[in-house]
């Protein structure tokens, strides 16, 4: 039976004081949180926790102030043990004041990354396929951003819901782009691979089974903290 992944994401436009983000955490957590260096950061931790028990709430009928988190040996989060029982998975990412998470049936991993200018043919020549070299050798000067954000969101997502780290590991995901949709070569081979762009920003998601329906929101800062 098809599965569904859930993913939520949004802009933090920082309306909402770092304060009463921390507020929303359960103690643990927000010693976690606290204890991160930057606010930047901070705030992109929160959020993402307050972002899965939002989500986990609305589609998986979770009662928020139940859900626990805990990390894995290579520092996946995921659902503490009374959750993880149901089989649910998690992933989540933030950056630049971006946060997006996911959850799904089977292994899952979720990638968001802003636009801003990289080296994109060197990383890529040093860490891609060579196809996928060569698939971003052919774009044009000016979308060679774009096409690298895409490979790398989506080989990202990927190895987060393979459970691995970006070490050793990017040559050996591969996706290729049919008339513009993404599929899994290699290790990605039969994974549901999902992505969308905004004005700034590239956003995909990998769920680890062949036949996932992928239901995406975008949300405001205000549907999580009305006011
Ligand atoms: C996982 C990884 C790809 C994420 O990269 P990133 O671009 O820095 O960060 P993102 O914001 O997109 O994602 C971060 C989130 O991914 C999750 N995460 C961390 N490690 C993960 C892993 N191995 N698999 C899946 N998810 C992971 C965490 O939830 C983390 O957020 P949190 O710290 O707030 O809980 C990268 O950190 C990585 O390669 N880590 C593994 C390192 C490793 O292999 N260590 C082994 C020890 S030698």
């Amino acid at each position: 039976m098809a599965g569904t992944a859930w993913l939520h994401w949004l802009r933090d436009d920082a309306q909402i004081p770092l304060m009463r983000l921390l507020a929303a955490l359960p103690d643990a957590e927000r010693r976690e949180c606290e204890s991160l260096a930057s606010p930047a950061r901070q705030r992109g931790f929160a959020l993402s926790r307050c972002m899965l028990r939002n989500l986990l709430h609305h589609h998986r009928q979770c009662a928020p102030g139940d859900i626990r988190f805990s990390r894995a040996e290579n520092g996946r989060l995921q659902l503490a043990k009374n959750f993880s029982a149901t089989g649910l998975q998690i992933s989540l990412s933030h950056t630049d004041g971006m946060t997006a998470v996911i959850c799904a049936d089977a292994p899952c991993g979720v990638d968001i990354e802003t636009v801003r200018e990289r080296r994109a043919l060197a990383i890529a020549r040093r860490y891609f396929t060579a196809s996928e070299i060569a698939w971003l050798e052919a774009q044009p000067a000016t979308s060679r951003t774009d096409g690298f954000l895409r490979l790398w969101t989506l080989k990202e997502a990927g190895i987060k819901a393979l459970g691995r780290g970006i070490a050793g590991n990017l040559d050996r995901l591969e996706v290729v782009f049919t008339e513009g949709v993404p599929e899994g070569r290699g290790d990605l081979a039969g994974l549901s691979l999902w992505q969308t762009a905004g004005p700034d920003y590239w956003l995909a998601a990998v769920v680890a089974d062949s036949r996932t329906t992928f239901v995406a929101t975008e949300l405001a800062l205000s549907d999580l903290f009305p006011s």
